[in-house]
């Protein structure tokens, strides 16, 4: 049984003086109209947030989908509950901790990534079903109607999706249903333009529409997909599907510069990093200091918080975590005193582990509706397409999200993150998450904000928030170019943009090692709401192809 809900109230009502209007923020711009069809129709920010997850899993198949997870944070406006939706992919039951160790303890190549051997047992559907029946007012029926016509009748291939089948193709080509979804008959990346169709998925959609929940982990649906995983050497057993749910827990709560933060408790690492994070700078006085320094503080406390992250964290139904200490004003003012203005501390002097991070996929969405009701939901299959299998009969992609597990303590996954025995694998366990799904709430404001990019998310919801509190607007914080520490590997990864020549040489001589990314990161989704004139801003990070809409 999940633990029943915790309740978390809200500092405060918005309702009140200024009628505002309802948004939604997404990566893709039919997945953004999903949402504002449920408004039209009369559902609420958790119906939107249904009809935004599904369609996204149709139209954005390389980032999230059915087969995969995720983390949905909520606040309903009338009395202030708060919670987290924990949808993450689960472990097999089959799952244990050496499960991707070849005989002499070495992690075989790809094997947390490629394959069916590398999928968890999904979530995102079960959190269709458990935020229609407790938050929602519409039923499944309608709010998955948008992503069933978008699987049926097709949508135009997109450059990012394009760019992403050609990246996958050798991927995809393995998988005969996903070959003929996603690529041509000849077997090659389809046209700009061109119709993708998704009879299957439609049909699962079609099974949850009627059945909830059971529509895709039972019946037929559950049956097709577990034949599929055991025919190419995975693990899941229908009894595994059956067992899923969803589990709300309680957010992390903290403040910041008189701002209150919420955001994803483990097993997302997101939430603890980002406190962590701010708890250290808020024993600067960032606003007094040069660029240059300022940059060097955010990455030291950056750097410290991703530390914790990979030594602490991982499933809390699994390991005892000092979480009350990682979040607290005084562990922040031990790891400030380590700090200094004008140096950079060598990672391998912070007690730790011993490790190239690369960004693939994953999607986040925020959505504000007219009552004040507010969603922000990070969800993802992994890696581009996940494994890129499609298991048969289901248009379901399987995620590879087993390897955010630390597959062997020290190893690093496939963005460079390192983890100890906290994050190691076992049968049901749920592998730690860097998604942070937040909300920044002040007496004035209200931001809501997220973000994929694997290891890359946290530092930019760090960065969002220092520039939401910095008076930014939404278009400009999505816009605003980013940099990175993540502890291990000890480099400072920076965006084009990101870092003036003046502040690169001083950050060098600080000791910074710097690299410049020769990627976009990240896919930023942000919601603001200003209290006392009503205005909403919704705005969608423009290295992607995502839509803000607001009414
Ligand atoms: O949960 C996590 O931290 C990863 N599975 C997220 C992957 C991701 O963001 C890939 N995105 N670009």
């Amino acid at each position: 049984m999940p633990p029943p809900a915790p309740r978390t109230q809200s500092a405060q009502s918005h309702v009140a003086a200024v009628a505002h209007k309802g948004a939604v923020a997404s990566a893709y711009p039919l997945a953004s109209k999903a949402g504002q069809e449920m408004f039209a129709r009369g559902g609420n920010a958790f119906d939107a947030a249904v009809a935004v997850s599904a369609a996204l899993a149709v139209v954005e198949p390389t980032s999230s989908g059915l087969g995969g997870g995720g983390f949905y944070l909520l606040h309903r406006e009338s009395d202030g509950f708060e919670t987290m939706l924990d949808a993450r992919e689960k472990a097999p039951g089959a799952a244990s901790r050496d499960m991707y160790l070849d005989k002499a303890g070495n992690p075989l190549p790809r094997a947390s990534t490629d394959g069916p051997l590398a999928a968890g047992i999904p979530g995102e559907p079960a959190a269709f079903d458990y935020l229609a029946r407790r938050f929602g007012k519409l039923p499944l029926r309608v709010s998955l109607a948008p992503a069933i016509r978008l699987a049926r009748e097709g949508f135009p291939v997109y450059a990012r999706l394009q760019n992403a089948i050609r990246y996958k193709r050798e991927g995809l080509m393995h998988s005969p249903d996903a070959a003929k979804v996603f690529l041509t008959a000849g077997g090659e990346v389809p046209e700009l333009g061109s119709l993708i169709k998704q009879p299957d998925l439609a049909n699962t959609l079609e099974a949850m529409a009627e059945q909830g929940a059971k529509g895709f982990y039972g019946g037929r649906v559950a049956q097709d997909l577990v034949s599929y995983v055991r025919a190419g050497g995975g693990i899941w057993t229908l009894k595994d599907l059956a067992s899923y749910q969803v589990i709300e827990r309680q957010p992390l709560i903290g403040r910041y510069r008189g701002a209150r933060i919420v955001s994803a408790s483990p097993p997302s690492s997101g939430g603890v990093a980002l406190l962590d994070a701010l708890n250290i700078l808020a024993g600067f006085d960032l606003k007094a200091v040069d660029s240059a320094t300022r940059k060097h503080l955010v990455i030291e406390a950056m750097q410290r918080a991703y530390r914790d992250r990979a030594v602490y964290l991982g499933d809390p139904d699994f390991v005892k975590m000092p979480l009350a200490r990682l979040v607290s004003k005084d562990y922040a003012a031990g790891q400030r005193s380590s700090i200094r203005p004008d140096k950079a501390l060598p990672s391998d002097m912070l007690p730790g582990i011993e490790t190239a991070p690369v960004g693939e996929d994953t999607t986040h969405f925020s959505v504000l509706d007219a009552e004040g009701n507010r969603v922000a939901g990070t969800i993802s299959v992994n890696l581009f397409f996940g494994t890129g299998d499609m298991a048969t009969r289901t248009g379901v992609l399987l995620n590879n999200t087993m390897d955010d597990f630390s597959v062997k303590p020290g190893t690093p996954n496939a963005f460079g993150l390192v983890g100890n025995a906290e994050n190691a694998i076992a049968a049901n366990k749920r592998p730690l998450s860097s998604m942070t799904p937040s909300f920044i709430e002040t007496p004035k404001g209200l931001m809501i904000i997220g973000s994929p990019g694997g290891s890359y998310i946290i530092s930019m919801v760090i960065l969002g928030t220092l520039d939401y509190l910095d008076g930014m607007d939404a278009a400009d914080i999505v816009k605003d170019p980013r940099y990175h520490h993540q502890y291990l590997p000890d480099v400072v990864e920076y965006e084009k943009g990101a870092l003036a020549d003046t502040e690169i040489s001083r950050l060098e001589a600080m000791g910074h090692k710097l690299e410049q990314g020769n990627r976009l990161w990240g896919n930023m989704e942000v919601i603001t709401w200003d209290f006392a004139s009503g205005a909403v801003a919704a705005a969608s990070d423009p290295r992607g192809e995502g839509e803000g809409l607001v009414y």
